[in-house]
């Protein structure tokens, strides 16, 4: 044993792994890297790369904390298999992967009989996240990120504030708040590209134009890092052919889960996160190619255009944006009680505040309105965020009708719409179906009147 060695592993020097590696170094930590491929550029100072496992495990202080920094699914899996018989009890393993919170649970129940004790970690920002300072959502026992917390520190993100990391509960609520900000992450990624593409068709704005307009919101209600970084991609040339790079990139999206996941547990928990899952169906539908390509010879897009003004855009863009905090929130509400998670809202949006994608200017609002009543039941029901729906509600609304005239299709914008109209429409549709249940399949209802479950003897219908 290393009693004056490394003080983490790190298994993975991949883009982010690197980032990370930089991250533990700057704070002052001895890393010690597995990487079977090593020679794939410099490590870091500080940094010593080790081409087997147990090599790696022996350069570690014991209790040794290993972070691991692979390709989720099966490979976090083989990694274990193989790193578990070169650590001890009390050892304590650290996915910062993108990993299933239910694999994180098995994970964890599979190591805890050798003792080795197991955080599931998300970690939010992308390359540059890694480098400068993540969003780290540590989950499993509280113990054990106590053990780690400066592993975690070190790579967090920091302001006045504090440290973007926190422990959000047991077993695998740090990765699943991390899928809840991803499934945000593709929320509002759409709800970008529709206004893109809105401003595009509807206003008569060329690029150039567009990316300044998306400057100009990013200094008001609606400053986000991924509106940001939307600017700079509608700035940036191809330097292969000089087009605009948005003219070269292909129009079919890809995927890896985890928003998927998030709408899978959000229908299991009973939770509607239609504008989430417009935004997963999107990235599918744009990879239908053949069928686009078919029907778009077949049945071309028709449609009057009206032309509006880029705000009533800016407005839809705003709702839709809260809107879908909205409904990753009330995910989180529901799986706490679900799984008797201690995680408080306010944590989360306060953690969200800087380092991770979905950063925004409206996320310290949210941590506010979590403040001020920690049992808010939905988002909406705060003041100040209601003003802002409020205010943004004429705009969006016009947008998307004129979208919906114009046969643009902005699925996140008006499923968000939808979706707040429902929540406050008073009664809706729903007396009919309850009736109609009734009536094919005798699955009663409950009535306004008195209490209990009803059964009606329906006329005959045919
Ligand atoms: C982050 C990102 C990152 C990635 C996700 C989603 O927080 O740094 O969420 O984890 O974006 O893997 O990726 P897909 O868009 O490929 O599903």
């Amino acid at each position: 044993m290393a009693a004056d060695g490394a003080s983490v592993g790190l298994v993975g020097l991949g883009t982010m792994g690197r980032g990370l590696a930089h991250a533990l170094t700057r704070a002052g930590l001895r890393v010690a890297a597995f990487e079977p491929l090593a020679g794939g550029g410099a490590a870091p100072d500080g940094v010593t790369v080790y081409g087997d496992l147990p090599a790696m495990a022996a350069a570690l202080r014991p209790p040794r904390r290993v972070l691991l920094m692979v390709t989720a699914g099966a490979p976090v899996d083989a990694m274990i298999a193989a790193l578990a018989p070169a650590l001890a009890p009390g050892d304590i393993v650290i996915d910062g992967g993108n990993a299933h919170f239910r694999d994180t649970e098995r994970r964890a129940a599979e190591l805890a009989p050798r003792g080795i004790r197991y955080l599931g970690v998300g970690v939010s920002g992308g390359e540059r996240g890694a480098r400068a300072g993540a969003s780290v959502m540590a989950g499993g026992p509280a113990e054990a990120f106590a053990a780690a917390r400066d592993v975690l520190e070190a790579i967090a993100a920091s302001d006045e504030a504090g440290r973007c990391c926190a422990h959000l509960g047991p077993g695998g609520a740090g990765h699943f708040i991390k899928m809840v900000h991803n499934g945000i992450e593709y929320a509002m990624l759409q709800a970008i590209g529709e206004a893109w593409l809105a401003l595009r068709r509807l206003t008569g704005q060329d690029d150039a134009a567009i990316a300044a307009t998306f400057r100009d919101w990013n200094e008001g209600a609606l400053g986000a890092y991924l509106l940001d970084i939307a600017a700079t991609v509608l700035e940036t040339t191809d330097p292969q052919t000089g087009f605009p790079i948005l003219d070269v990139i292909d129009d079919a999206a890809g995927q890896t889960g985890t928003g998927r996941w998030l709408v899978t547990e959000a229908m299991e928990l009973g939770v509607p996160v239609p504008t989430i899952a417009e935004a997963v169906a999107a990235r599918s539908l744009s990879a239908m190619t053949e069928a686009r390509a078919a029907l778009e010879q077949a049945a071309p897009g028709t449609g009057r255009r009206k032309s509006l003004p880029a705000a009533a855009f800016r407005d839809a863009l705003l709702g839709s944006v809260i809107v879908s905090y909205a409904q990753g929130f009330a995910v989180i509400r529901a799986a706490a009680g679900r799984y008797g998670w201690p995680v408080a809202e306010e944590t989360v949006a306060t953690l969200w505040r800087k380092g991770c994608i979905i950063q925004s200017r409206l996320l310290p609002r949210i941590a506010a309105a979590y403040r001020h009543d920690p049992d808010l039941p939905i988002l909406l029901l705060d003041d100040g965020l209601r003003d802002l729906l409020r205010g943004a509600e004429r705009g969006w609304r016009r947008a998307v009708g004129a979208a919906l005239e114009g046969g643009l299709p902005l699925p996140a914008m008006g499923s968000a719409l939808a979706w707040y109209d429902a929540l406050r429409g008073g009664r809706l549709w729903t007396a009919l179906t309850q009736a109609q249940r009734d009536l094919f399949g005798a699955h009663t209802y409950a009535r306004t009147d008195r209490p209990g479950r009803f059964h009606t003897d329906w006329p005959d219908g045919e």
